[in-house]
């Protein structure tokens, strides 16, 4: 896409990513997080033994996810957190993980020539007799379908109620527009919308379901740090045992519960669900170094030439990583940083220019994830629910974490067990003490 495209569609789904609106969402975050939480209950009274139940929960956070973008984007129900099998799920669910997960010699080619190769030329890629690219063809196919309808439905909706409310994000696209040369408004296009909602699935899909699974593992693995995050959330939400929240809370409650900010910023610094970012120079520039680097002949060097057009890859782990910037236990999951440093006071040669909390994940410039508020209240609200009702444990006695690489994306595994696909191996109680 050129810039101004880019910049044209990036205007026109502002309105769709303003605080206020995102805020909005906030109950529909936490009914369906309530759905999997009455879910998970049933399946422990039905499957537990000795009051625990063991779940690989990677599994159903990814349904979560998945009825959490069909409620706010689309305004569906999918019912996948009940058991039902939605074709959007089936085309769309594990596909990272499944499509670029250890993949053979010419997969690794492929994923490596993608970042060169013309639009044009992909198009041709996509006739290939490879499993990678039927697997996404089939996705493509299904929600190509699925959205078709959903456009019709919503543009016959607001024909019929013109002043309709925006409760979801497909009616904010489908009542967009900007002004032409003629000054009439010119609305999004149904294939514009449909690229759009496409972009939301794929990049708000596994991203967030990656992100939370981690944090759930790390929560299991730390007792003190996962008691102290649900005092912090029983106090403010009040316990399960209490209420159940099916109807879900206001988002300025977030506000009152800094340690959950903590623990969501300290899963997205330790595991960036979005490996690496490719940027591309717009000018003939030099990049500063903060510390000098040795280079291959042995020579140090304070700054890297870039030409216009160059390509500059940039580890998303490394940076959130890097003693420089996060002191020498960057690679410790400690939350408790986060109640200490302010992080609008880092100097800026140690900040990333992303667009949250000095942390490398949503990217940066012009093309940052305009989704990160969504993400970021999303996940705060599942780990709150999952905590505030259940005691968390890891339910393989051998476990060691595995940061599976799949193409861009970061995918939780357990180590020596690739085999098993993602895993988010939980036991989990449930908790009934009142506050
Ligand atoms: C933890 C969750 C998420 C992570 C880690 C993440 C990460 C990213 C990254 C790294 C980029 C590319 C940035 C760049 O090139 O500089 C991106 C772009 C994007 N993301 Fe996210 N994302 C997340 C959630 C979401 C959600 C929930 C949505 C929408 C509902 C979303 C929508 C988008 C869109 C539309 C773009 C393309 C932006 C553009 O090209 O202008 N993301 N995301």
């Amino acid at each position: 896409m050129t810039g101004s495209d880019h910049t044209r569609q990036r205007r026109l789904l502002q309105p769709a990513f303003n605080p206020v609106f995102i805020k909005s969402l906030a109950p529909t975050f936490a009914k369906c997080s309530s759905r999997l939480v009455k879910e998970w209950n049933r399946r422990l009274d039905t499957e537990g033994k000795n009051g625990a139940w063991s779940v690989n929960a990677y599994h159903w956070v990814e349904l979560l996810t998945m009825e959490s973008i069909g409620a706010s984007a689309f305004g569906v129900q999918f019912g996948a957190l009940e058991g039902d099998e939605h074709e959007l799920m089936k085309a769309y669910g594990g596909l990272m993980s499944d499509t670029f997960s250890r993949p053979d010699t010419i997969g690794i080619i492929l994923q490596n020539l993608i970042l060169h190769i013309p639009p044009w030329i992909i198009s041709y890629a996509e006739n290939l007799p490879l499993a990678a690219v039927r697997n996404l063809k089939a996705a493509k196919t299904t929600s190509r379908r699925f959205a078709q309808e959903l456009i019709e439905e919503k543009r016959k909706q607001i024909k019929a109620d013109p002043g309709m409310k925006d409760k979801d994000l497909l009616t904010i696209l489908v009542k967009s527009g900007e002004k032409n040369e003629k000054g009439t408004i010119e609305p999004m296009s149904d294939e514009m919308i449909y690229n759009q909602l496409t972009t939301f699935f794929i990049a708000g899909f596994e991203t967030a379901a990656n992100t939370v699974s981690f944090a759930l593992c790390e929560l299991a693995q730390a007792p003190a740090i996962q008691e102290r995050l649900y005092k912090e959330v029983a106090s403010v939400l009040g316990t399960a045992a209490d209420h159940d929240l099916a109807e879900g809370f206001d988002a300025n409650v977030l506000d009152d519960m800094p340690y959950l900010t903590a623990v969501i910023n300290e899963a997205l610094r330790m595991h960036p669900a979005v490996n690496y970012g490719l940027f591309k120079a717009t000018s003939d520039n030099i990049i500063p170094l903060s510390k000098p680097l040795k280079v291959a002949d042995g020579t140090e060097v304070t700054s890297i030439p870039v030409l216009a057009g160059q390509r500059v890859v940039l580890s998303f782990d490394g940076f959130n990583r890097s003693e420089i910037v996060w002191g020498p236990d960057a690679n410790a999951f400690r939350p408790e940083r986060w109640l200490v440093n302010d992080m609008s006071k880092v100097p800026s040669e140690d900040q990333c220019g992303g667009p949250y909390a000095n942390v490398t994940n949503f990217g940066g410039g012009p093309k940052a994830c305009i989704g990160w508020r969504y993400a970021l209240i999303e996940m705060q609200i599942f780990v709150a629910m999952i905590v505030r009702q259940f005691e968390l444990s890891i339910s393989i006695p051998d476990y060691e974490m595995w940061r599976e690489g799949a193409f861009i994306n970061t995918i939780p595994m357990q180590k020596d067990h690739i085999e098993l696909g993602p895993q988010a191996p939980l036991r989990i109680k449930r908790r009934l003490a009142k506050s």
